[in-house]
This record gives C-alpha cells, structure tokens and sequence, in this order.
C-alpha cells in the first residue's frame, strides 16, 4: 500500500467468477474502446478478491487485449486499488496539504500507537489496515478519512475513537 509500483503474484491463476465475468460483458458493450474497460475490470477484480495481484493484471490486459503495463499503470496510479491484502476495515487517510496542516498526522499517531499500524500494513489479527493517500477530494472539510471507502470528514482522535468503536 505503501509502495504502489510493486506487485505481489500469487503464483496462481487468476480469472474471473461467473458473475464478473458476466458483469465485464456486459460492461463491453456499454465502452466506446476496449481500453476504456481497463478501470471497470480493476474495480471488478478488487470485488472478487478484495486486492489486486499480478495475474489480474496480466488477465484484464488479456480480456482487454492490450498492454498489462497499461493495466499496471492505472493499477499503481489510483490508490483506490489496493494492491495487497487489506484488513476488513481498511483506513485511508489523506496525507494532502489541508489534510496534513488540520492534523492528519495525530489521526496517523493515534493509529500507530494504539492499534500498532503502520501505513501499508495489515494488523496481526487481519482486522485493521492502514494506507496514507493522496487528496480525497473533500478538502474543505480536512482532514479526511476513508473507511472501506466511506468518507468521514472533519476528523480528529475522538471522532476517530467514537468510529472504530462503532464497528463490530
Ligand atoms: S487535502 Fe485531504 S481531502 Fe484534499
């Protein structure tokens, strides 16, 4: 998560499920050119298994019928696709100047040093995982913070408190 150029293989197949491999059909007709299918097949890629490995690049680029470092760069390029394994609640938070100047590193600290997180890395019991990001697009309201893809704006170590206990 930290470092968005490397891949991780499974060193197995990848292909996808009955129903994403439905859903990508279906997709095709609705894009003007093949590659224009490149962001949907990732999305459907993350759905399936929660991440996207190395043989997805090489299985959408195949699908596609382009390049796989064309697949690989808008792979690498939006950080909403998690290039390894996240924990079941996966924390992005914004690292982007209002964020960072309105206090996203004590959000960061806090999670560090009560939930030993680092960015990039999964917790021991699979259940948190922390990725820094670039600007959310909600910077009017910093600093910000996604959780599995859910916005939560305003932040601060309270705030931040009150939603981890919300979950179960
Ligand atoms: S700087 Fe954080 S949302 Fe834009």
């Amino acid at each position: 998560m930290s470092d968005r150029s490397e891949l991780i293989s499974t060193g197995k197949p990848f292909s996808f499920d009955k129903k994403r491999d439905a859903a990508f059909e279906q997709l095709s007709k609705r894009y003007p050119t093949r590659e224009s299918l490149i962001l949907p097949a990732l999305w459907l890629t993350q759905e399936q298994e929660g991440w996207v490995c190395q043989e997805a690049i090489a299985y959408i680029a195949d699908r596609i019928g382009t390049f796989a470092s064309k697949v690989y760069e808008a792979a690498t390029f939006y950080t909403m696709y998690h290039l390894r394994p996240t924990g079941r609640y996966h924390i992005c938070v914004c690292r982007t100047l209002s964020c960072w100047l309105r206090g996203k590193q004590e959000i960061v600290d806090y999670l560090r040093n009560e939930l030993s997180l680092t960015p990039g890395m999964v917790s021991e019991d699979g259940r948190y995982s922390l990725e820094e990001v670039e600007c959310l697009g909600h910077c009017g309201s910093a600093p910000v913070v996604q959780l599995n893809g859910e916005f939560h704006e305003d932040m601060d170590v309270e705030k931040l408190k009150a939603l981890l206990a919300s979950l179960q």
